[in-house]
């Protein structure tokens, strides 16, 4: 058994927020933005939150593969966002939707945080435990970015993106994750604050921090390799490959990943500039983008690539 994504949703932040509005509250200006990042606007959300946000992404995703709630058998939701320790996001999502025969649970692997829960339904879909899996990212960074902080409020924005993958007898689908945490404090976001009766401090919630010239580093050297290893290791020329769908953190980032792979810019979609990096979410908002677009057609070989916190990395070759 194989694994096809059959429909795809999105719902990104519902509040637009231009560099120009950044450039009022921080000491930043729109021409640095978008020539070190690509970006121009993104999007926040003032009411829906994480569940919400993936939850009108599910009902979309839901409806494009023409399935109903009830079919699906697991909900797993990517996100560094969730709004409870518990219950978890994807239980949330569960309830909104009434998938009332869906085991659910929240996969945290940052920004990669989409294609590890890609793989995951990957290999229950092999392993025929499931047949309909909905799969999400989303993440409401805004309630984790310190707005006063330029290095990082400008990168980030809010939304989620769903897919409904199903187990069928063709196609091709393959995977390759990794991590490192030695390097985790390169781009990391504490949970918590230590405090309870004994040590007399009250917890408070921790904001995203970044070491931004590592994680650019990180990004353009490990993407290109994970890429290239699981082409080989499939042995699927790059030719044969239509688009690469890599995580919208930097115009830069994907252009640098392309000229490494020697391969053309514009297999590379992009939609940085309109949404900034909105973590587990980004690669299935674009991906939601392209299908409805009818950018993509039956048999295609698309190749998923994210990264980011943790820090963790890795690629996904899918046919369409
Ligand atoms: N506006 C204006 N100036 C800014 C700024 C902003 N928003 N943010 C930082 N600066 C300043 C810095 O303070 C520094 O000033 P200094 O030279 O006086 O000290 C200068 O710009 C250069 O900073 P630097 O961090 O070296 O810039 P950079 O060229 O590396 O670009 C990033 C910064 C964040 C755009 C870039 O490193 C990057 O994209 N990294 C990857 C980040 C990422 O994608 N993270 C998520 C991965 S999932």
């Amino acid at each position: 058994m194989t694994t096809r994504i059959i429909g795809t949703g999105s719902c990104p932040g519902d509040h637009v927020v231009s560099n120009g509005d950044l450039a009022k509250i921080v000491e930043t200006s729109h021409e640095w933005i978008y020539t070190r990042t690509g970006i121009q606007t993104r999007h926040l959300s003032t009411g829906l939150g994480t569940s919400g946000m993936a939850a009108e992404a599910a009902k979309l995703a839901c409806d494009n593969a023409n399935i109903n709630p009830e079919d699906l058998d697991l909900i797993l939701l990517a996100t560094s966002t969730p709004e409870y320790c518990f219950p978890n996001g994807a239980c949330q999502v569960q309830e909104k939707l009434g998938a009332v025969n869906a085991a659910a649970f929240d996969i945290s692997a940052a920004c990669s945080g989409f294609i590890f829960a890609l793989q995951t339904a990957g290999s229950f879909l092999a392993s025929g435990t499931f047949r309909n899996i909905l799969v999400i990212g989303a993440d409401d960074l805004s309630k984790i970015t310190d707005w006063g902080d330029r290095g990082t409020c400008v990168l980030f924005g809010d939304g989620a993106g769903a897919v409904v993958v199903r187990a069928e007898e063709t196609g091709c689908f393959h995977g390759i994750m990794k991590a490192d945490g030695k390097k985790g404090k390169v781009l990391s976001c504490p949970a918590r604050s230590e405090g309870n009766f004994l040590t007399g401090k009250t917890p408070e919630m921790g904001y995203i921090s970044m070491d931004g010239q590592e994680v650019f580093k990180f990004a353009v050297k490990k993407v290109p390799e994970c890429i290239s290893q699981l082409l080989s290791e499939q042995k699927i020329s790059k030719e044969e490959i239509r688009y690469y769908i890599l995580h919208q953190a930097n115009k830069r980032i994907l252009e640098a990943v392309a000229k490494r792979l020697d391969e053309p810019v514009e297999k590379f979609p992009m939609n940085i500039g309109e949404y900034g990096n909105t973590s587990a979410a980004s690669i299935p908002i674009l991906l939601d983008e392209m299908n409805r677009e009818g950018k993509l057609d039956r048999g295609d070989k698309l190749v998923l690539a994210g990264f980011g916190g943790g820090l963790t990395w890795g690629s996904v070759l899918l046919e369409w």
